[in-house]
């Protein structure tokens, strides 16, 4: 029975709470925020001056405004670009309509080592820069006319603290939530299906629901799932009593009859809707995405998805997103993970941190399965200021948190609590401990059974033990993993017995005899191959192999640094494309591999020669274009017929070139020069492409793929004559009008006849009317210091890029495009 003052209490929501959003509103509050880059003075007083600030919307990333500059103190390591101290302010109002709600605001992800400050109250320190965190407003909130200022630090100023390119500021989103007193807690539903079936799945919904009212509160909590179209499938109500201040987790199962199973082919989505209930009506409503499907590792036979055979075909991801740097946008996203899907790619690892919630839920609703990582580092540091410095005080949250949020999406089907931990490795005599005083290290607590204190540890384990017991207190459905350079059964992680897949970084080497050397293990091969490419660029000869230590720096072209796109160079520690996809296609006890990387990233140029500014790993370059070994990844990865041919047609006369084709659903391939054929090809075992020499005539060189002697396909390349014109290709003319979609738009320096001039780099000039503005401009070159915030880029091996954002205005943008010289360009981009 509900008492008196819960009747009145909630008669008085009773009316907005029959209007589903007032249970709970989630409101983007990203919009009209100010924003100084300032180190010396504190803007945390509502009263502090912030009127010649500059105004922005989230999110945002001040470093890849800066200009390059190899002494910035980030080094070439973190992007060249700059840090800083830099401080946001936002005033806003809250209706009185509101008083008596909880309000909260959620930080998706700050970097980092932010403090949050509310109408001159300080709210919380987080330094952590890839976490989501939410403080509650509520206590310094004014109501009505009078506004609020939010202020936020953000402190990225001691460098370098990363390995990548990390990028600075509110680069995530920030929502603004609204509920009344009684409400699901912050990630506050845990979702599973412990039982599937053809027949029927048990899906078991844990709800915490919080009770911020001064008094006991019952509540009825109706659980409903309903499918992809939004028809109710199984419901189910419980009652609970909550003490006031308190908080209490209701367990319900419901069946789905029939279910239809989410995967990679398949991503089918029910969705759980979580409705607390008071007197009959609904007081909050939260929404929790439903995959219903099973994962499984073996020792012997790899991954298992829904009780199938599955390899995984995964890419490593950094989390910047090229010329818009780390400020996150849904759409740039999603363009990633479709030109990783077209590829064949059905998984990636997010390499090394929490990714933004966006996108975990793009690869719930396109089917790819996610290695969710947590750490880079634990208390052994890899760069001078990085979270090493953190992880005794922070870890244990950090980590919680990360899983707590993370842990419903369907896509995520492993931990990984940390690559290349220097934990790995026992480096000095210290790292033996008592319990103790592992735990003073550490700053754990509950980790210290009574009387085990002085049992001496390996810290490095214990840390390892650690981190598992804080992943399975929160979700056992899933297996944990971390990356491993150190492949040998020494290694601490290993040694700690805690691991539920064992992770090899490269050690290609190793893989043959991981039966033998850890028999019962779960394998997979969670970071491999860092080979080099730079698109549209190739040196001759293309079979020789570039390796440590006498040719290792030949396969760069000085000054330029550019790298060869044949697929036959790589880091000391890697392998080429078709080495490592060799090595792990044969085995079946390998689950899989995540190739470093799916595309190029800020930062980390490896070899570190100035002005690269960015890495040459990627499957596709910065600026989204694929290189060559893009397609043989989709000849191997697809059941799409496809056919490759490289390199371009422009060569001194003469001189040999090695022309490669990648192919697939076809026998064989027939190279033609100028109409005069050169041969057929077939693959050798283990070889995933074909290739002939070619001494170099002007013309048409072209190759026709074969099945039982029938022509499958037909690529041919012409000699480009002299640039000419400027094409522009948009990936989607039409756009949301909703300030935030992007239109990505190739630009293509081509001669009279449409042909792609190879080695065109004239610079583009860039005009934008309407709708849309500049997001930024690349050309994927690893080298360029242009900057990419520009209405300008030079082209790159013939191509660049521009990425339209709308402005917040329906209509049309017209991009016109000029250069010296050439024929300009024009394309329209709506938005509705
Ligand atoms: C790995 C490391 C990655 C990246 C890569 C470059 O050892 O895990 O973060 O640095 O090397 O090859």
């Amino acid at each position: 029975m509900i008492r008196k003052s819960l009747l009145i209490f909630f008669a008085s929501l009773g009316l907005a709470c029959q209007n589903r959003e007032l249970c709970r509103e989630r409101l983007d509050f990203t919009a009209e925020w100010k924003f100084a880059l300032n180190s010396d003075s504190d803007f945390s007083a509502p009263e502090a001056d912030d009127s010649n600030w500059r105004k922005l919307h989230l999110p945002h990333d001040w470093s890849i405004e800066g200009e390059f500059d190899k002494d910035t103190p980030a080094s070439p390591g973190g992007g060249a670009l700059p840090g800083g101290i830099g401080w946001y302010r936002k005033s806003f109002v809250i209706p009185d309509s509101d008083r008596g709600k909880r309000i909260f605001i959620d930080f998706d992800g700050i970097y980092q080592k932010s403090t949050v400050w509310l109408n001159g109250h300080m709210l919380g320190y987080r330094p952590n820069g890839y976490v989501s965190f939410r403080y509650d407003l509520t206590p310094y909130l004014n109501y009505g006319a009078e506004s609020n200022i939010l202020a936020v630090k953000v402190n990225n100023s001691e460098q370098p603290n990363s390995r990548w390119y990390s990028g600075s500021g509110i680069y995530r989103n920030v929502w603004l939530v609204k509920t009344n007193d009684v409400h699901i807690d912050n990630w506050g539903t845990f979702v599973t299906s412990p039982e599937i079936s053809t027949e029927k799945a048990v899906v078991a919904v844990c709800t915490t629901i919080c009770n911020e009212n001064p008094e006991c509160q019952e509540v009825r909590l109706r659980t409903t799932v309903i499918d992809a179209n939004g028809k109710k499938v199984v419901c189910k109500s419980d009652d609970a009593e909550i003490v006031s201040g308190g908080k209490c987790v209701v367990g319900q199962m419901l069946d789905v009859v029939k279910p239809r199973l989410w995967s990679v082919k398949d991503p089918y989505l029910y969705k759980v809707i979580s409705e607390v209930m008071a007197d009959d009506k609904v007081i909050d409503r939260y929404e929790t995405p439903l995959g219903i499907r099973s994962l499984h590792f073996d020792a012997e036979k790899g991954f298992f998805l829904n009780e199938e055979s599955l390899k995984i075909l995964g890419v490593c991801l950094h989390h910047d997103l090229g010329c818009l740097g780390t400020a996150v946008n849904k759409r740039a996203l999603e363009r990633q993970l479709e030109i990783l899907k077209a590829m064949g790619c059905n998984a990636v690892r997010t390499s090394h941190n929490p990714p933004a919630p966006e996108l975990l839920d793009l690869c719930d609703r396109m089917g790819i399965l996610v290695q969710d990582e947590t750490f880079d580092m634990w208390r052994k540091r890899k760069s001078r200021y990085d979270y090493s410095h953190d992880f005794p005080e922070w870890h244990e949250r950090d980590l919680t948190d990360h899983i707590l949020r993370d842990r419903n999406h369907p896509s995520v089907f492993m931990w990984s609590i940390g690559n290349e931990v220097h934990e790995q490795f026992n480096r000095t005599n210290t790292d033996t401990l008592t319990l103790q005083q592992a735990n003073v290290l550490l700053n754990i607590r509950h980790d210290s059974p009574a009387g085990r204190e002085d049992t001496t540890v390996n810290i490095n384990s214990w840390i390892t033990a650690h981190l598992a017991r804080i992943v399975r207190n929160l979700d056992t459905t899933r297996v944990i993993t971390s990356g491993n350079n150190f492949a040998a059964s020494e290694n601490n992680l290993f040694r700690s017995d805690e691991m539920d897949v064992y992770g090899f970084n490269y050690n290609l080497g190793a893989y043959r005899d991981f039966p033998e050397n850890f028999p019962g293990k779960c394998f997979i091969a969670s970071e491999t191959t860092s080979a080099f490419a730079t698109r549209g660029h190739y040196i001759m000869p293309s079979d020789k192999r570039y390796a440590w230590p006498e040719t290792w720096d030949q396969q760069f072209d000085r000054p330029v640094h550019a790298c060869s796109s044949y697929d036959n160079n790589c880091a000391l520690w890697g392998s080429t494309h078709e080495e490592t996809w060799r090595a792990v296609k044969q085995l079946s006890y390998c689950s899989g591999l995540f190739v470093w990387t799916g595309f190029d990233y800020l930062g980390e140029p490896t070899p570190f020669w100035w002005p690269s500014r960015s890495s040459y790993f990627g499957i596709v370059d910065l600026a989204g274009f694929p290189k060559d070994a893009y397609y043989m990844y989709q000849s191997e990865w697809t059941d799409r017929t496809m056919l490759h041919l490289f390199p371009h047609w422009n060569w001194p006369e003469g001189e040999p070139v090695d022309v490669w084709a990648y192919y697939n659903n076809a026998d064989e391939v027939e190279l033609f020069l100028n109409g005069k054929s050169l041969g057929s090809k077939k693959k050798e075992s283990g070889q995933f492409h074909v290739w002939w020499r070619v001494p170099f005539t002007p013309g048409t060189i072209k190759a026709v793929s074969r099945k039982n002697g029938r022509d499958v396909l037909i690529r041919e390349i012409h000699t480009a004559g002299p640039a000419a014109a400027i094409r522009l290709t948009a990936d989607r003319n039409a756009i949301e009008a909703d300030g935030k979609d992007l239109s990505f738009i190739t630009v293509e320096i081509i001669d009279k006849n449409g042909n792609l001039v190879p080695d065109a780099d004239d610079l583009i000039r860039f005009d934008v009317q309407g709708c849309c503005f500049i997001a930024g401009v690349d050309n994927g070159s690893q080298t360029s210091t242009e900057p990419f915030k520009a209405s300008q880029r030079k082209a790159f091996y013939g191509k660049a890029l521009i990425v339209l954002q709308n402005n917040g205005k329906r209509g049309k943008a017209t991009l016109t495009a000029t250069s010296e010289g050439l024929n300009s360009a024009t394309l329209t981009v709506r938005a509705r």
